[in-house]
């Protein structure tokens, strides 16, 4: 006799049932993806790099850091780089500040959006801000209010969400407490990064499982995804699920914290444009524009960059014979 057959298992109704229509690109890579490069651009072609990127189609986009210039030299130049910069009405423009002498050279530089940030582990918040997390919410407490009232919006960040290069496993219920901590003083968007790029799938379903029971919304989250394991896609899709609307990302897969060792580039603007797209979610960056400027790009930087839609392009072009 023949084996019972097996019922036919029911299609899940689609996978993507929660996902938004339209997210927004929070574009860090004049920022993140700067802060880490050996070779140092001109102010001219940062700021040149951050108004093409918003010709592309960027609306919100982090240009530089309000940092001690001996801890990111790379990003020395900040006040030249944020008050060069031509304002773009509908356009929103931010830059990390880690005190409040970084909130004093912000506003002077004319900004109307900061982005404080902190780590859930006791470890990276020593290495890369001098600071314990007791210590840093109480400096953003002050800094926060303060930029508020100058009329400035306050995003947040949290690292080492998904491991610290220097603890390893960071329970989530750390990521919570700090998320809520910088939520209640004031920012209006907590950004969740995995700044060494070791989260996985079911790690980010478990870590928006937790912020959303303790009573966060998808609406004060964003993510923030560095590439190092090839994992950023699969973790942007499960974040996509859960209705994210804002994803951090870096032209060329650009990027890496200096305080965190083997970190590599955030995911890749191109390679998260066109998933996307190619899921009917809009971004409203032109993905042909944002490769003109990931190449501009690898030539100045002299290197070639992690993004994997860039090289797939430039293949095609070489097949082509065409020029990039
Ligand atoms: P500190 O040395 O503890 O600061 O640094 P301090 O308050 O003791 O002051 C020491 C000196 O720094 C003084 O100068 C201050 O004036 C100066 P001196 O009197 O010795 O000549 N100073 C400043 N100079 C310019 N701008 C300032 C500033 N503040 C103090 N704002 C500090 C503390 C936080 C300033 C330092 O540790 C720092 O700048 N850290 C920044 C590190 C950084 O930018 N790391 C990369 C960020 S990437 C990241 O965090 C992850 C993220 O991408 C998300 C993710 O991937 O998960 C956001
Ligand atoms: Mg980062």
């Amino acid at each position: 006799m023949n084996p019972p057959e097996k019922p036919a298992e029911t299609p899940p109704t689609s996978l993507f049932g929660g996902a938004p229509d339209a997210v927004t690109i929070y574009e860090v890579g004049p920022r993140d993806g700067l802060q880490n490069e050996t070779t140092v651009l001109s102010v001219e072609r940062k700021v040149e790099m951050i108004e093409d990127l918003v010709d592309a189609g960027i609306r919100r986009i982090e240009m530089t850091s309000f940092v001690n210039p001996r801890w990111i030299p790379a990003l020395a130049d900040h006040m030249e780089v944020a008050a060069r910069v031509r304002r773009k009405p509908g356009v929103d423009y931010s830059a990390l500040v880690p005190n409040m002498r970084g909130l004093d050279s912000a506003t002077r530089a004319g900004m109307k959006e900061v982005a404080v940030f902190m780590a859930a582990s006791q470890s990276h918040n020593q290495k890369n801000i001098n600071k314990s997390t007791e210590a840093a919410l109480a400096t953003y407490r002050e800094v926060v209010g303060e930029a508020r009232s100058r009329g400035m919006r306050v995003r947040g960040y949290v690292s080492c969400v998904y491991g610290c290069p220097y603890e390893g496993a960071v329970p989530a219920q750390q990521v919570i407490d700090v998320s809520a901590a910088l939520l209640e003083m004031g920012v209006f968007e907590v950004s969740l990064g995995d700044t060494i790029g070791v989260g996985t799938p079911r790690q980010v379903e478990h870590v928006f499982r937790s912020l959303l029971a303790a009573g966060l919304t998808m609406e004060q989250l964003a993510v923030h995804f560095h590439d190092t394991r090839g994992t950023a896609l699969a973790n942007i899709t499960v974040a996509l699920q859960f209705g994210v609307r804002t994803i951090d990302s870096a032209v060329g897969g650009l990027g890496g914290c200096p305080y965190a060792p083997g970190a590599s580039g955030n995911v890749a603007t191109e390679d998260v444009v066109y998933m996307l797209s190619g899921m009917g979610i809009d971004t409203g960056v032109d993905i042909d524009k944002l490769v003109g400027v990931s190449t501009r790009l690898s030539g100045l930087l002299a290197r070639e960059l992690p993004s994997k839609y860039l090289k797939a392009h430039m293949g095609h072009c070489a097949r082509l014979g065409r020029s990039v």
